[in-house]
């Protein structure tokens, strides 16, 4: 709680909140100086008005002394500055309008109806209220305002940076360009830039770069978040920071839409950062009294290397955006036939999987795809969300019936967004997916999009779904969006509106989304993608979980978790067991690495239990009896990697530590091993020096030589522990307690 003892009108007339003493996670504003400070955890970031009413980025690192006052210039101009280099672009602005000649990124780019495209934004007031700070900027001469919103989080100091545009003129006004926040880091050398690239089947690849003047955009252009590019950011400082030391700031979108975010050197060397919507093919008619909002950009600061700034994100999540007001449940081991069955899917086969599941253990049964309408292949049925008649002949019923007897819950897949043009629904509506008049519509795995941005679309979706959910008894849904826009038309608009589709398209997903938690609230959510398509901390608002990755070698999915982790909780990150060789890479490991592998986030099975022998089941059954006793901490704990894949060194090794520190699991990959290798032992961090541990095996058996039993955490951390695997592709997992 911020500790705001008085609101008193401040000598500029503006409406400010004094403060008396220094807490974690405040605004203050000290009308003296005109600097705002938001503080929480250990960080802090401070924005000022300068003499001319600018709004200018003062600082963001670190926390500050809270008692030495803050005093401009925090972030001086060079003291020779050449006449091709406007003053207006050497000196950030918190947020600019594009106009009075800058040349760097824009907040917002907007073009008056009478043609003038200057923009100048000025502080005009300001409110505090708890941990939120809005400031209002206001142009220099026309009635056109954008309204900075900034929330802190006391915990972690991560702050939600929004901007809201209004109009309050007479004729409209286009908007071109709007970020939800653009950001400033004075000069230093080695700035680095982390990202996560990949594609379908390879999501959340780590990649670095030198941050110079070369902008470098990170973004999706499609309508959906995207498999190529995760809208997180990290920078840090090369020969500064490491894994658990030094300063790294970073940054995630709250947006499911088309995102962009910019990262580049200005001219003397500072970096600027811009976040939002992605301007690209974006145009918002903005009319008189109206307002445009951005998505939120949560962007936070750790001095404790990139590992640190992946605890404060988790930590941040859990908190504050997962569903569960703070205390997320944790995942059930979930069961899913996609990989084993694909479209061949009937009742008798699901309940004859569905018994083996319980065997082993696994709370939370899911039918994946082939259940509905005439969905024999991928060809057909999207949109005719009724069971096929073949299939089940009698409904869903049976099969959740006998799911629930079986003591686990019942869950379907369903790809609401989507219409595949061999369906009833896509005759009866063929106007109804995005498209522009007369032009083709190119299917992409024989599927059109719906334009969910239409009213009636949204409705439709919001129905079939809710009806679904209310004669069925059904705990769960994976909510699959499997491809991306094209011809993004939306023809009964105006012209001028026409693009709004990007950002309709992502409020009415969430709309419904939003209705459903409230029709439904024991229903859980998981959003799917093609695999990591669709993972942003817009969407985790809505959703409970996520599917990483359509490639499940286990393998493999340490890259992807090792990247997917750096922006986003293992709360989240669903892992499968699934059949060898491997559909996807052809890659055959054992069975307890394959567990191994899923236990590093929320654990599912996707093999086909038909084929499995007695120590298949044994192995099975051992490895999630054990994960049931570890997933909190999995799941919510602190995450270290101790070694990390393309380290170099022949393992990966990941920590997790309970809050409380009363467990910690390492688990212990190895890729291969070569005789002249020596096996190094690994320290352990996080745990509690002076308390007792014992360790044990997950999955059981006897812990290998020269493992104790039992020591201190103080030993564990100093001596480490030395797991003498040999072969391919084996793995341990040591749980200590
Ligand atoms: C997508 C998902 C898969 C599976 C299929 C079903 O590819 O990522 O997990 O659900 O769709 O068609």
């Amino acid at each position: 709680m911020s500790r705001c003892k008085m609101i008193a009108l401040s000598s500029a007339g503006i409406l400010a909140s004094v403060v008396t003493s220094p807490a974690a996670g405040e605004v203050r504003y000290d009308p003296a100086s005109r600097v705002f400070r938001l503080t929480g955890g250990d960080t802090e970031y401070d924005i000022a008005i300068d003499e001319q009413g600018y709004l200018r980025p003062a600082y963001w690192g670190k926390a500050l002394d809270a008692a030495t006052p803050i005093t401009l210039p925090l972030l001086p101009a060079p003291p020779v500055i050449g006449a091709m280099d406007p003053p207006s672009s050497v000196t950030a602005q918190e947020y600019a309008g594009q106009g009075g000649g800058i040349v760097t990124e824009p907040g917002i780019k907007v073009a008056f109806a009478d043609g003038n495209r200057d923009l100048v934004l000025k502080y005009r007031s300001h409110r505090i209220a708890g941990e939120t700070l809005t400031i209002e900027l206001a142009d220099i001469s026309r009635p056109f305002t954008v309204t900075l919103r900034y929330t802190v989080d006391p915990a972690t100091g991560i702050v939600g940076r929004s901007a809201t545009a209004r109009n309050d003129g007479k004729a409209p006004v286009r908007i071109d360009q709007i970020a939800a926040a653009t950001l400033t880091l004075p000069y230093r050398p080695g700035y680095r830039l982390s990202y996560l690239a990949g594609r379908q089947l390879a999501e959340f690849g780590f990649a670095q770069q030198d941050v110079g003047p070369a902008l470098a955009v990170l973004e999706s252009r499609r309508g959906g978040t995207s498999n190529h590019m995760s809208p997180w950011f990290a920078i840090d400082q090369k020969g500064v920071s490491d894994e658990e030391h030094g300063p790294v700031w970073f940054g995630t979108l709250g947006w499911s839409g088309s995102w962009r975010i910019s990262v580049g050197t200005d001219l003397i060397g500072r970096v600027r950062i811009a976040g939002g919507y992605n301007p690209y093919d974006f145009s918002w008619q903005l009319r008189p009294g109206e307002t445009l909002e951005t998505p939120i950009f949560y962007v936070g600061y750790s001095d404790d290397g990139m590992g640190g700034a992946s605890r404060l994100q988790h930590r941040f999540q859990i908190a504050g955006i997962l569903p569960g007001n703070g205390r997320p449940k944790v995942r059930p081991v979930l069961y899913n036939s996609w990989e084993a069955t694909e479209f061949a899917i009937d009742e008798a086969g699901q309940i004859a999987l569905a018994e083996k599941a319980a065997r082993i253990g696994v709370e939370r049964f899911v039918m994946d795809d082939g259940w509905f309408g005439k969905r024999d292949s991928d060809r057909a049925g999207l949109g005719d969300w009724t069971p096929s008649r073949t299939k089940f002949p009698n409904g869903l019923g049976p099969l959740i019936d006998r799911v629930h007897k079986l003591g686990m819950e019942f869950g379907l897949w369903v790809e609401p967004e989507m219409v595949n043009p061999d369906s009833d629904l896509y005759r009866a509506h063929p106007d109804w997916v995005i498209n522009f008049t007369g032009r083709p519509r190119t299917e992409s795995r024989n599927q059109l999009t719906l334009n969910l941005a239409r009213a009636d679309v949204r409705d439709h979706v919001l129905k079939v779904l809710d009806e679904l959910l209310t004669t069925n008894d059904i705990q769960y849904l994976k909510w699959d969006y499997n491809r991306s826009f094209s011809e993004p038309g939306w023809p009964e608009q105006p012209v001028a509106d026409q693009q709004r589709l990007y950002v309709d398209y992502t409020r009415n997903l969430y709309h419904i989304l939003a209705e459903l938690k409230k029709r439904h609230p024991r229903v859980e959510i998981e959003s799917c993608s093609s695999g990591g398509g669709r993972v942003d901390l817009g969407i985790l608002r809505y959703t409970n979980q996520v599917w990483t990755s359509d490639n499940t070698d286990a393998f493999d999915r340490l890259t992807i978790q090792d990247g997917f982790t750096h922006a986003f909780t293992p709360a989240i990150m669903m892992a499968w067991t699934t059949d060898v060789p491997n559909w996807a890479t052809g890659r055959t490991v054992d069975l307890s690495y394959r567990f191994l592998s899923a236990m590093q986030g929320g654990l599912g099975v996707g093999n086909n239990l038909n084929k499995w022998g007695a120590a298949d089941f044994d192995v099975a059954t051992r490895m999630i009896a054990d994960y049931k006793t570890i997933r909190e901490t999995v799941q919510t704990g602190a995450l270290y990697r101790l070694a990390r894949p393309g380290d170099g060194g022949p393992t990966v090794d990941t920590l997790y530590v309970a809050d409380d520190k009363r467990q910690a699991i390492l688990f212990h990959m190895l890729q291969n091993y070569q005789a002249r290798d020596d096996v190094p032992a690994i320290r352990l961090r996080g745990l509690d020096p002076d308390r007792r541990y014992t360790v044990r095996l997950a999955g059981g058996g006897k812990l290998p030589d020269g493992i104790p039993a039992s020591a201190l955490g103080s030993r564990w951390m100093s001596q480490g522990v030395t797991i003498p695997l040999r072969g391919d592709f084996k793995g341990a997992a040591l749980i200590f307690e």
